[in-house]
């Protein structure tokens, strides 16, 4: 079944009753043409902001200076011969941050999305051809965009009898998933997505699948916004399991799995969030957030990950792009972790287990992927929504066009963590 239009995808949804919203799967999409993207180039000046307190992925450190150089953090001694001297006047510096679920769509999302300092993204499941989606990674000044292309899914699953999903995504035996997981393998696929729900793959397929995308050195994202599908997926040994449950909370064996197994969780709250507000398919969001509770006090490593499509499906769907992150922050705040745990889920840790050693991480070498914020997120994390300038591999953007403070953010002795 193929969508041409908007109207095509709202007729569906509204026919199936929100079966979609309850399996939160992929949206389709549709190419669209529009002007083509602003093309930029790597700034050849040598730009030094002063007097800025710098989150660098750990912890937040004294007034300091930051210089950037051909796209990326130099050396702060680099500072004399500067072109372009900044007083942050005390603000906030972060890492350019990293969303750990995305549909991104567009390259409108793409540049909603750096607006809100959002320097990379991982996309899990774009419905386009995988060479239109690799067109969505435009280039300098554009967030780098990570993609497993397509999800799996089994044919008899409530997702795939949306026809949201082409064929070649189904997967029933261990042969199909073999014939999958080879394709993904040639379109470069960053990693394999697949959708857990009941009914679905039987247990031997999952496990299966994902033995066969481990012997192709892929790490496995599963989509599981149940409990039960998320017992599956810790039976199957993915890496990752993204949603959180809107059922009932994973419990402690499953939290002692997820450590045994060193399972990553992107729990997506701004997305379970607004699907319990739809009031659909009995889904509820305390136990959402109380599985994020239980996985964060026992450590596990918890991501953010907003999975904006920035689709408004009626009546009350919608999670934008951009700004929904800055929103998952907070929520992720409110089931326990502490701020600068929720820095690092959106910095340095999505860098680390995603692979991406060239971010998340403000110090000399590292890609000039910066947002500079007013107010201080160790004190309140929705600061960091008080965007002054973003600066995307050394290009600087100001989108809300704000005058750097001339403020400082608060007088105390806040830097450590
Ligand atoms: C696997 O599933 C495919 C498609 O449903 C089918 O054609 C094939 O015969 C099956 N293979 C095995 C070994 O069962
Ligand atoms: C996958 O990556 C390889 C190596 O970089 C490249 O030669 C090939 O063209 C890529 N395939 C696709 C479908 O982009
Ligand atoms: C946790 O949930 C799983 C899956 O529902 C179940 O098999 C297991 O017995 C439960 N463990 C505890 C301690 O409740
Ligand atoms: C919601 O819960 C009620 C009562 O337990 C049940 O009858 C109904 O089937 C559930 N609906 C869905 C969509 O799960
Ligand atoms: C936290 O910051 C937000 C955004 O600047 C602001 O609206 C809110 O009032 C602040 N909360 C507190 C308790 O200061
Ligand atoms: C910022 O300024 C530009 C140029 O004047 C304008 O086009 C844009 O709409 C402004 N953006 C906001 C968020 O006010």
């Amino acid at each position: 079944m193929h969508f041409i239009n908007f109207g095509g995808l709202m007729a569906v949804l509204v026919a199936t009753q929100f079966l979609f919203v309850h399996s939160c799967g992929p949206v389709p999409m549709v190419k669209r043409q529009g002007p083509a993207p602003t093309k930029y180039t790597t700034p050849q000046t040598k730009v030094a902001i002063r007097n800025v307190r710098v989150f660098d992925g750990r912890r937040l450190n004294r007034p300091a200076t930051v210089v950037i150089e051909n796209g990326l953090i130099g050396h702060s001694k680099h500072e004399r011969d500067a072109d372009q001297v900044i007083d942050a006047y005390g603000g906030v510096l972060l890492p350019g941050l990293i969303d750990s679920h995305v549909h991104t769509g567009s390259v409108a999302n793409a540049e909603t999305m750096r607006n809100y300092g959002i320097s990379s993204a991982m996309d899990m499941g774009c419905t386009l051809a995988p060479s239109d989606c690799d067109a969505l990674n435009v280039g300098v000044g554009y967030p780098q965009i990570k993609f497993s292309y397509d999800g799996a899914v089994s044919p008899f699953g409530a997702s795939a009898k949306l026809g949201l999903f082409k064929p070649n995504s189904f997967v029933t035996n261990a042969s199909t998933a073999a014939a999958y997981i080879a394709r993904q393998v040639t379109n470069n696929a960053s990693y394999i997505k697949i959708i857990t729900e009941s009914p679905g793959l039987d247990q031997a397929t999952f496990n299966a699948f994902v033995a066969d995308a481990h012997g192709n050195n892929k790490k496995v994202m599963s989509h599981a916004p149940r409990h039960d599908p998320v017992s599956e997926s810790l039976t199957a040994q993915v890496d990752f399991i993204h949603h959180s449950p809107t059922d009932k909370p994973v419990n402690e064996s499953q939290v002692q799995q997820y450590l045994k197994q060193k399972v990553i969780a992107v729990p997506t709250l701004i997305q379970m969030l607004t699907i319990a507000g739809t009031g659909f398919g009995n889904s509820t969001y305390p136990p959402a957030r109380d599985s994020v509770t239980s996985l964060y006090r026992a450590g596990v490593p918890i991501l953010a990950g907003s999975d904006a499509t920035g689709l408004h499906i009626p009546p009350n769907l919608l999670v934008p792009m951009g700004i929904s992150l800055h929103q998952e922050l907070e929520l992720l705040v409110e089931a326990g972790l502490t701020t600068v745990d929720a820095l690092r889920a959106v910095t340095s840790l999505p860098a680390l287990h995603f692979g991406l050693p060239d971010r998340g991480v403000i110090a000399p070498g590292y890609r000039a992927d910066l947002v500079l914020i007013r107010g201080n997120p160790i004190l309140n994390i929705s600061t960091t929504q008080e965007i002054e300038r973003i600066w995307i591999g050394g290009v600087e953007f100001n989108p809300f066009n704000r005058t750097i403070s001339t403020v400082p953010c608060d007088g105390g002795d806040n830097e450590e963590d």
